[in-house]
């Protein structure tokens, strides 16, 4: 990217918390020409880091990462209190995970705003805190901001507490964090306003500003309407299935009016990921306790666990009866361009094969090491690597004596699919959740294709009457 020396070259950035968000963030504003420097408590993190290595499975994150140590505008320290020092302002980029009965644990966020708040007793001068990390509306004015001044005894004249969500999606994260669609502040105190628009003047996106809980309530609310719209798609394809059309043409015609927008309107094995699923509940939650009931975020996350049952309606129209049957399931992040299993869907989709009897072989290129870590986590001496489950380190592994496929992730490297994978296969059915195979490789690989939301007559090559997108080469 062409590095803009804007306003942003002049603001000192702190950021603490340098997981897949946090780091993503501080080399953006670093590449916009600030002086960041990032701070996490996992020491062997901020050692990958200082040293080059990203943690993380992120396209084009290391490469950003080791440019920006060698600017000498970025830099990790071990000790919070040298951070705060240093800087006008810190990003608390803290985890928010799934807590009991749909809430959010916020224990890992407070403990950082206590660390932080007595970092903030010994400097002189105006700081900023700024949230980033998802919290359920209200949380910044009405729990964060009480417990930064109490630990740090700075009132509004020393102090300004802001809330400033993040839209990064995996998979993309580093093109998101450098060039935004927008920016949603929330500010109250003049101070913390003006450095704010500082720091991303110079990231050329539009600035929205509302109070701390509105824009906390942005983020909420911006992912409940994307994975509804996912939910309405994946409805909308089981209707394709039966009338016998394609659910990506219906979707396509239908996201062209500019009002209903064509993004996230791809169907497939259900919405997975560390956000949208913990977010939904905690936003039915929060609307709970406040007398309001979210039927659409209740629906949402109804018909996205229905999609496993049909997605498994589909294997057995596919293959017959899975009993004793031998399922190979393709792909296991949440999707592709990222290592991360949090909430995918492929583990309800190998429990509802086990479940019916079936052998389950699992591959996936980058994120089979985390799948079968979280799979023994939740399945204490359950099914792993015995008969039952198979995680298996190649395609062809994963495939021998299979009845039937299930390409659960898109991964590129799948829609190669050469001959040689076919005849690894007892019968060669593939359940494309994706329907990422493209008909001229499914062809010639001698694959008969079962996709999701496609119904028979829509293949752009047409085939035989079966069940729902059912093509014979
Ligand atoms: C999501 C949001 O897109 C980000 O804006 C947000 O910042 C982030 O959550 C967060 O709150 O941190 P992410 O979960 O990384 O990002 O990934 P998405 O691209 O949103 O995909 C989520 C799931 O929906 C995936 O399983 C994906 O396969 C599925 N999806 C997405 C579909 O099935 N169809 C679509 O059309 C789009």
């Amino acid at each position: 990217m062409t590095r803009r020396r804007g306003p942003t070259g002049s603001a000192r950035i702190g950021v603490s918390g340098l997981g897949y968000m946090g780091l993503a963030t501080a080399l953006s504003f670093s590449a916009h020409g600030g002086s960041v420097i990032g701070y996490d408590v996992n020491r062997e993190v901020t050692d990958r880091i200082a040293h080059g290595r990203s943690p993380y499975h992120e396209a084009g994150l290391e490469s950003l990462l080791s440019r920006e140590l060698s600017s000498g505008r970025f830099r990790v320290v071990g000790d919070l209190a040298e951070m705060v020092a240093e800087t006008e302002g810190v990003f608390l980029c803290l985890p928010t995970p799934a807590g009991a009965r749909g809430r959010i644990d916020l224990r890992p966020v407070t403990s950082g705003a206590r660390q932080l708040g007595k970092a903030l007793r010994r400097t002189e001068g105006h700081r900023t805190v700024v949230i980033k990390s998802t919290v359920v509306p209200g949380t910044t004015e009405r729990v964060l901001e009480p417990e930064l001044r109490r630990v740090s005894g700075l009132g509004t004249d020393r102090l300004g507490v802001a809330a400033n969500p993040e839209f990064l999606a995996e998979g993309s994260m580093v093109r998101d964090a450098l060039r935004p669609e927008r920016i949603v502040l929330g500010v109250n105190d003049p101070r913390s306003r003006g450095w704010l628009r500082r720091v991303y003047r110079s990231f050329g996106a539009p600035v929205l500003e509302l109070s701390p809980t509105g824009a906390e309530l942005v983020k909420y609310a911006s992912n409940a309407f994307l994975a509804l719209k996912v939910s309405f798609a994946n409805e909308i394809s089981r209707m394709a299935e039966r009338l016998g059309t394609h659910v990506d043409d219906v979707m396509a015609a239908t996201g062209a009016d500019p009002r209903i927008g064509s993004k996230f309107l791809r169907a497939g094995p259900g919405f997975g990921g560390s956000c949208f699923e913990k977010d939904l509940r905690a936003l039915v939650t929060c609307a709970r306790d406040l007398g309001v009931r979210l039927r659409t975020g209740e629906t949402t996350l109804t018909v996205n666990a229905e999609q496993t049952h049909h997605a498994l309606e589909l294997a057995r129209q596919a293959a017959g009866p899975l009993h004793d049957r031998t399922v190979a399931v393709l792909g296991l992040s949440f999707k592709p361009g990222t290592d991360d299993v949090r909430e995918s869907r492929a583990f309800p989709l190998v429990t509802g094969l086990l479940k019916d009897g079936a052998r389950a072989r699992v591959h996936d290129p980058v994120a089979l090491g985390r799948f079968r870590e979280a799979w023994k986590l939740g399945h204490p001496g359950g099914p792993g690597n015995g008969e039952s489950l198979v995680f298996a380190s190649s395609v062809p592994s994963a495939l021998e004596g299979a009845d039937l496929a299930i390409l659960h992730t898109d991964w590129p490297e799948y829609r190669a699919w050469p001959r040689s994978w076919t005849d690894r296969m007892r019968q060669g059915v593939v359940l494309d959740l994706r329907r990422s195979l493209p008909a001229s490789v499914t062809t010639r690989a001698r694959l008969k294709v079962v996709a999701l939301g496609v119904g028979n007559g829509s293949m752009p090559n047409g085939g035989p009457a079966g069940p729902p997108g059912s093509r014979r080469p």
